[in-house]
């Protein structure tokens, strides 16, 4: 294999060595994709106007986050159904991510479970939640992340439906038997075949959404739990506002990578 160097090399040789569903479902986004593409255009928009002779011999990146001392501000992103890249999944991820010195933040839809992502690695975790329509199901899930050492809780907002991602659906996207949303298995046990029916994320996962969220079922989730709980989703800074007021921890200043709302 050639040496990968760059972010773009990864893509170009993980589209190479994927599915063409897999790729176009980690790659993809919502509609007709201009999130995504106006994402990358205001990264590749920012420029680092430097300074020179200044001495930089020694650089420290650490940082503080929650608690955690971290030798470099760099969080690992949620993201869902590791299983389809790699036989070892979220887990493999873990250790990767501990040996960069990276937070993981695992995902609810999670090809492993939380308690075998959580003995893979030593490294600092913490877990992303959709709150789940069934609200029973959702305080057990957070008791079993509290139990497994996760430190603080990622409450992901711009979800009331998912996105319309085109690929998935032209693709018939679809978990493969014998893989699965461990996590939620208790909740989806009727809508186990679901997952199977190659209709794309937006009806396979659709059962556990709940349209009717509010800030009140956010601070529902804090009042619950006694880790840290922080935003995901959030793009104005009103409702950075209201999630401090709702007893948010921190917001995570993110569109979902242009997978949502188009
Ligand atoms: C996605 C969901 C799982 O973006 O967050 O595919």
């Amino acid at each position: 294999m050639d040496t990968l160097l760059t972010i773009d090399e990864f893509e170009e040789a993980a589209r190479g060595a994927l599915p063409a569903a897999t790729f176009d479902y980690y790659a993809g986004g919502a509609g007709d994709l201009s999130s995504l593409r106006r994402n990358r255009e205001a990264y590749a928009a920012l420029a680092v106007h430097y300074r020179v002779f200044r001495d930089v011999s020694s650089c420290d990146l650490s940082c503080e986050i929650l608690g955690h001392k971290l030798p470099h501000p760099i969080l690992a992103a949620p993201t869902a159904f590791h299983c389809l890249a790699n036989p070892e999944g979220e887990v493999a991820t873990a250790r990767g991510l501990a040996e960069a010195g990276a937070l993981m933040t695992l995902s609810s839809l999670s090809t492993r479970t939380v308690e075998d992502v959580a003995s893979a690695s030593p490294g600092p975790k913490w877990f992303q939640l959709y709150i789940n329509r069934d609200r029973g199901f959702t305080r057990e899930l957070i008791a079993r992340v509290e139990a497994a050492g996760y430190s603080a809780i990622v409450v992901t907002a711009d979800t009331p439906r998912w996105g319309r991602r085109h690929a998935d659906i032209r693709n018939g996207f679809h978990l493969p038997p014998g893989l699965d949303a461990v996590n939620l298995v208790r909740s989806h046990a009727d809508a186990a075949s679901l997952s199977h029916s190659g209709a794309g994320l937006g009806s396979a996962f659709d059962w556990m959404l709940d349209a009717s969220l509010t800030w009140r079922d956010f601070e529902g989730v804090c009042g619950r739990s006694r880790l840290p709980v922080l935003v995901k989703g959030v793009c104005r800074a009103d409702d950075a506002v209201a999630a401090f007021n709702a007893g948010a921890a921190g917001v995570v200043v993110s569109n979902h990578g242009g997978r949502q709302l188009d």
